[in-house]
């Protein structure tokens, strides 16, 4: 059992722990970096049954290709890896960067961690919420934005702390996140 930051705990899968791996010249690699494949395209899954961390290199080609990773496609992995279904779909669960969804054209991460919620995270993502209508974890229905929660974005002395489109801003007031959601709204 693993404990996370804002109190989340999951078993984790033993195929996250294959957090590295060599490529095609022998150098160590991180696992969840996609590595050039020429069949990738043809077939994430296949293109990666054979290697070590093969699972989240084909998780990251398929999030990568699709933008999503389909639940259809969980029976195929767990075939090729030769695993069960519940186990795929627990690595896919641990990873935030892994959506069984496409995500919005822009993307909010609000961090709900301890130091943050002790300086108003949770306000700020009621308030983020209610003005876009949806829930956490959810895109608007014209897909322009995605709010999701996230635990530590490495700003614990400046929170609240908010990752927006992968740039990360401290001390985020409600004031100053409305009128990125408005231009993010107001999109064609
Ligand atoms: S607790 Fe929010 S950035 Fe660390």
């Amino acid at each position: 059992m693993i404990d996370l930051p804002g109190g989340r705990s999951h078993l984790l899968p033993k195929y996250v722990l294959e957090l590295s791996t060599k490529n095609e010249k022998g150098a160590t690699v991180a696992a969840n970096t996609v590595q050039p494949c020429s069949n990738t395209e043809d077939d994430p899954i296949t293109a990666f049954v054979s290697e070590t961390g093969g699972l989240m290199h084909a998780l990251n080609a398929l999030q990568a290709r699709d933008g999503y990773i389909d639940a259809a496609l969980v029976p195929k992995l767990a075939k090729a890896f030769n695993i069960t279904k519940a186990e795929v779909k627990g690595v896919i669960s641990f990873y935030d960067d892994f959506t069984k969804a496409p995500k919005g054209k822009h993307v909010v991460r609000i961090c709900q961690a301890e130091a943050c919620q002790a300086v108003g995270s949770r306000s700020l993502t009621a308030h983020t919420l209610e003005k876009l209508g949806i829930g956490l974890g959810d895109t608007t229905p014209d897909g322009h934005v995605t709010v999701e929660a996230v635990y530590c974005l490495g700003l614990c002395a400046t929170g609240p702390a908010v990752m927006i489109d992968g740039h990360v801003k401290g001390r985020v007031a409600p004031a100053d996140l409305d009128p990125i959601l408005d231009a993010a709204e107001a999109e064609a």
